[in-house]
C-alpha cells in the first residue's frame, strides 16, 4: 500500500525518515526541522507536526530536571526520556544526547554508552559535543554502525571553560578554528552538525563548506536547518535567550489552568456529575443495607 505524503512532511518515504534524507534535503536546499522533546506526548506532538529530527536534548537537565546546567544529567535519566520519547514519536529520527561524562573518559566507554541508547532506549543516532578528543569518540561510535550528530560553538558541558553561556567565534581566528573543527567533524563521519551561538556569517561560511547538514540554534537563517529547546518555543517561562522564537505561552496558559483547577477543588465545583461514575439503584440499596447490617446497633 502506497501512503500518502502527510502535508504536514517536507519529504517523504514510508516509515522513519531515512538518515540519508537529511542530506538530500540540503542538496535540494529543503530546511530540516529539528525540536528537543523529552517525553511521549513531545514525541508524538513533534511527529504529528512534521518534525524531521527529534533531539533528546541533555537540555533535559535543566527545562525538566531543574538543574542550573546540563552538566549533571546522567545516561540512566537520558536512556528514560529517549526510551519515552522512542515510543511516542514515528516517523522523526531520534537523537539522543550523550550527557557530559558518558563520553570523555574513552573511546570504548564512549561506545558502550551510545549501544545503550540505541539498544535500551531505541535511539537512530547520538550526538556528542565538541571537537579535540571527542574525533575519536565519534570515529569508534560511527565504526560501530551508530549515526553521530556533532555539537560546536556553545557547548553548554564546557560553559565554564568557555566562560559561560555565550556565543562563540566572534574573533577571525575563533571562527576559523570553528571552521576547522566542523571540517574534522565531517571527516570522522558525523552526519550532520549542530552549531550553537555562532554568529550568522560564520555559521553560513561552515554550511557551505560541509557536505553534511548544518542545525543552527542561534546560528542565523544560513544553515541547513533549526533546532529550538521545546520548552523555550512553547513558551514555559519568559526570558532565555535572544535566540529563541515563542510560539505559545504555555507557561501562563499552565499556570491559569491549575489555579482554576485549585479554585474549583477548593469551592467544591470539581468534580461535576459527568466527572462521575455512577451505580445502579439495586446495587446501591443492596450496597446500603449490607453496610446497614454492619453498623454497631446491629451487632
Ligand atoms: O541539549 C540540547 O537541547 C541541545 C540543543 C540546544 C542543540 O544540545
Amino acid at each position: 500500500m502506497t501512503e500518502k505524503k502527510p502535508p504536514s512532511y517536507a519529504s517523504w518515504t514510508h516509515g522513519k525518515l531515512p538518515l540519508p534524507e537529511l542530506a538530500e534535503m540540503k542538496r535540494r536546499g529543503q530546511r530540516i526541522v529539528m525540536v528537543t522533546a523529552y517525553d511521549a506526548p513531545g514525541g508524538r506532538l513533534a511527529d504529528t507536526a512534521g518534525v524531521d529530527v527529534i533531539l533528546v536534548g541533555d537540555s533535559a537537565a535543566m527545562v525538566v530536571l531543574g538543574h542550573d546546567s546540563t552538566v549533571p544529567a546522567t545516561v540512566d535519566e537520558l536512556l528514560v526520556l529517549t526510551r519515552a520519547v522512542t515510543r511516542g514519536a514515528r516517523r522523526p529520527l531520534v537523537v539522543a544526547d550523550m550527557p557530559f561524562g558518558s563520553f570523555q573518559i574513552s573511546d570504548e566507554d564512549a561506545l558502550a554508552n551510545a549501544i545503550r541508547f540505541v539498544k535500551e532506549a531505541g535511539a537512530d543516532a547520538v550526538k556528542l559535543e565538541g571537537a579535540g578528543a571527542t574525533l575519536s569518540r565519534v570515529r569508534a561510535i560511527v565504526d560501530a554502525g551508530i549515526p553521530v550528530m556533532g555539537h560546536i560553538g556553545l557547548t553548554p558541558q564546557s560553559a565554564t571553560m568557555l566562560g559561560g553561556f555565550k556565543a562563540q567565534g566572534r574573533t577571525a581566528a575563533k571562527a576559523r578554528q570553528l571552521v576547522t573543527d566542523a571540517q574534522a567533524l565531517e571527516r570522522a563521519g558525523c552526519f550532520s552538525l549542530v552549531l550553537e551561538a555562532v554568529p550568522a556569517p560564520v555559521a553560513e561560511r561552515i554550511t557551505q563548506l560541509l557536505t553534511i547538514p548544518t542545525i543552527g540554534i542561534g546560528a542565523g537563517a544560513g544553515t541547513d536547518g533549526q533546532v529550538l529547546v521545546y520548552h523555550d518555543l512553547l513558551g514555559y517561562q519568559e526570558g532565555g535567550p535572544r535566540f529563541v522564537k515563542q510560539y505559545a505561552r504555555l507557561g501562563p496558559e499552565i499556570q491559569a489552568a491549575l489555579e482554576r483547577y485549585a479554585e474549583d477543588v477548593r469551592s467544591g465545583a470539581f468534580p461535576e456529575q459527568q466527572h462521575t461514575y455512577g451505580i445502579p439503584d439495586e446495587e446501591l440499596d443492596l450496597f446500603y443495607a449490607e453496610l446497614e447490617d454492619r453498623s454497631p446497633q446491629h451487632q
